[in-house]
């Protein structure tokens, strides 16, 4: 039988709606807007579309938006100026620089992400919130591995107790991914590059996140029956196709549920955005 597909567009616009209504509250109560800055460096024609997104979401949700434009030669010590500056500026409750940066600033990404002050941190990567969140404390939680719980979550399928695999160790999907599922008592597996019997280990799981980055990774003999796949994988095949990380023709006849690409949880990750920038407004009112 077919596996249920779990398309993102239902579960964005359910998120989008809650957190909507929320911030209208949140704004009413206190006479606060949320703020988010995001700010682009270059001229990356993807990372173009994906900043109009967020600025076009922002504007239906009640959240003040400020794209910050920068041109490619911009020096590290100018960028730390304009991020302290958003550190500083209290009508800015989120801070986001959209990645990837330009060549000659990729040396510097991890000290410049990390000038963002942890409270304003709504994609989730300072060390503070990566430890708070591997300890299980309140904390910006990145965006990707938030939506595709919280999809799960309103997909009803329970994670206590099963066996969750992730492919993938990155540090803005396979790590926090594996400290949520613990969090909701998962059995969690991480697998990467290294990983020996990789097809072995993917069969034994429940739950299937694949986040590797290559095309049709993830074949029909690594899916034990009717287990949930998430594709989180985005990889362009062609200027204007994308595919994911998993073989969806062939595991969508194996697997119980499955997420698609594109349609699935990549939707998800502007909805937790918006949580999150109302998530860093509330906190930086107590
Ligand atoms: N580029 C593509 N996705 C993202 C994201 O979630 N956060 C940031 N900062 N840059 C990105």
């Amino acid at each position: 039988m077919s596996a249920t597909i779990l398309w993102g567009k239902t579960y964005a616009k359910k998120l989008k709606d809650e957190t909507k209504e929320k911030i209208a509250e949140f704004t009413e109560k206190t006479g606060i807007t949320p703020g988010l800055a995001v700010i682009i460096v270059g001229e990356d024609p993807a990372s173009q579309v994906y900043v109009r997104n967020k600025h076009t979401t922002c504007a239906e949700m009640g959240i003040n938006s400020q794209v910050i434009e920068l041109v490619p030669t911009i020096s590290k010590d100018e960028l730390i100026a304009t991020i302290e500056n958003l550190n500083n500026d209290s009508n800015i409750h989120g801070i986001l620089l959209q990645l990837p940066l330009p060549k000659a600033l990729h040396k510097y990404e991890n000290e410049l992400l990390y000038r963002i002050n942890p409270l304003k941190d709504v994609d989730g990567f300072h060390p503070v919130n990566a430890g708070r969140l591997s300890i299980g404390e309140k904390c910006m939680v990145p965006c990707t591995p938030l939506g595709c719980i919280k999809m799960l979550e309103l997909a009803g399928i329970s994670l206590d107790g099963k066996n969750a695999v992730i492919i993938g160790r990155s540090n803005i999907v396979g790590k926090p991914m594996a400290n949520l599922l613990l969090a909701k008592n998962a059995t969690v597996t991480v697998c990467h590059s290294h990983t020996r019997n990789l097809q072995q280990i993917a069969a034994t799981a429940d739950i299937l996140v694949a986040a590797v980055g290559k095309p049709n990774f993830v074949t029909a003999d690594m899916i034990k029956p009717g287990a949930v796949v998430i594709d989180v994988g985005i990889n362009r095949i062609a200027p204007k196709k994308i595919t994911g990380d998993v073989d969806f023709t062939t595991v969508k006849e194996k697997a119980g549920f499955i997420t698609p690409v594109p349609g699935g949880v990549g939707l998800l990750t502007i909805a937790m955005l918006m949580h999150n920038t109302l998530e860093a407004a509330m906190l930086q009112q107590t």
